[in-house]
């Protein structure tokens, strides 16, 4: 595999799997991609497509239906970790650390980030915040721990922030800016940028020597990241302004549930096809999980 200009990491016949190394060195290359997976069946769907597959804390507000990600523990990721997986090959698999898990210093920090490593088998851990961060990320990568940061918005602090607003506009984008660099210098192999307009972002890739990854972040960044269930249709609860959504699957799926619910009431389902006799006829013929015997 070569790391040039233009080359896809993301090409299904390499098996290598990806390190937070290869991820550096895609800096002002091919755009990374990104995406979200919680469970085992979506992170084999993603896994040939994706570069990055994180285990997000939004996994408490999509899978859970929790209002805010403050509510995850280091259990659930853990659990949602170790189903992720066990669904990738190639996907360098990031977990994030959740809200008070990592806050106090970098010895918390490095404890729990240890604990998600050995425990979910990931390669790197993601925690939110700049300037403030920056000496738990040196902390971290210093003994190991590759460490995604994650700056602009974001969403642990949502009750600081009031809400889900737009940050580095207007005088704010040099605090935004600040706290890209001091990531960044701390040794952060790779730097969400979430909900910061694109002037900002452009200005942010430029100036740091890692990836940026933008969520809401226009396309100035080095690779894009998004929530899984928001681009297939599957969260319904709010549709940011960044999110494309590639499929309605959650529209689908309620057809499909209204579809069965109106033909077991109809006594259509179970048809002739799902049902057993009580002889052993057809076996051959419906293969090694069909038939009667199965
Ligand atoms: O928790 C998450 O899914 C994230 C991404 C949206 C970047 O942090």
């Amino acid at each position: 595999m070569t790391l040039g200009k233009g080359t896809l990491l993301s090409a299904a016949s390499d098996t290598k799997a990806v390190t937070p190394p290869d991820i550096r060195l895609r800096k002002g290359r091919a755009p990374l991609v990104c995406l979200t997976a919680y469970t085992t069946p979506i992170a084999r769907l993603v896994d040939r497509h994706c570069d990055v597959v994180l285990v997000g804390d939004s996994v408490g507000m999509v899978l859970h239906g929790l209002p805010s990600t403050l509510g995850v523990t280091l259990d659930m990721m853990i659990m949602h970790g170790k189903a992720v997986r066990r669904g990738l090959e190639r996907a360098l698999m990031v977990v994030d650390l959740p809200f008070g898990s990592y806050e106090e210093g970098p010895q918390q920090a490095f404890r729990n980030a240890a604990t998600l490593m050995a425990e979910t088998g990931c390669a790197a851990v993601k925690l939110e915040g700049g300037e403030k961060m920056a000496p738990t990320i040196a902390f971290l990568a210093e003994r190991g721990i590759p460490v995604m940061a994650h700056v602009g918005l974001t969403p642990q602090a949502v009750n600081a922030f009031g809400g889900y607003p737009v940050q580095g506009r207007g005088a704010d984008a040099d605090r935004v800016g600040r706290d890209a660099a001091a990531v960044a210098q701390a040794g952060a192999f790779s730097v969400v940028l979430e909900k910061v307009p694109e002037q900002l972002a452009r200005r942010i890739t430029a100036e740091i020597a890692v990836p940026t990854i933008g969520i809401g972040a226009s396309p100035a960044c080095d690779g894009q990241i998004l929530v899984v269930d928001d681009m297939l249709g599957l969260f319904g609860a709010f549709k940011p302004k960044f999110v494309k959504r590639y499929a309605e699957l959650g529209g689908e799926a309620e057809a499909a549930i209204a579809a069965y619910a109106d033909e077991v009431r109809g006594r259509r389902f179970p048809a002739a096809e799902h049902v057993f006799g009580d002889t052993l006829k057809n076996v051959a013929a419906a293969g090694p999980t069909g038939g009667e015997a199965a």
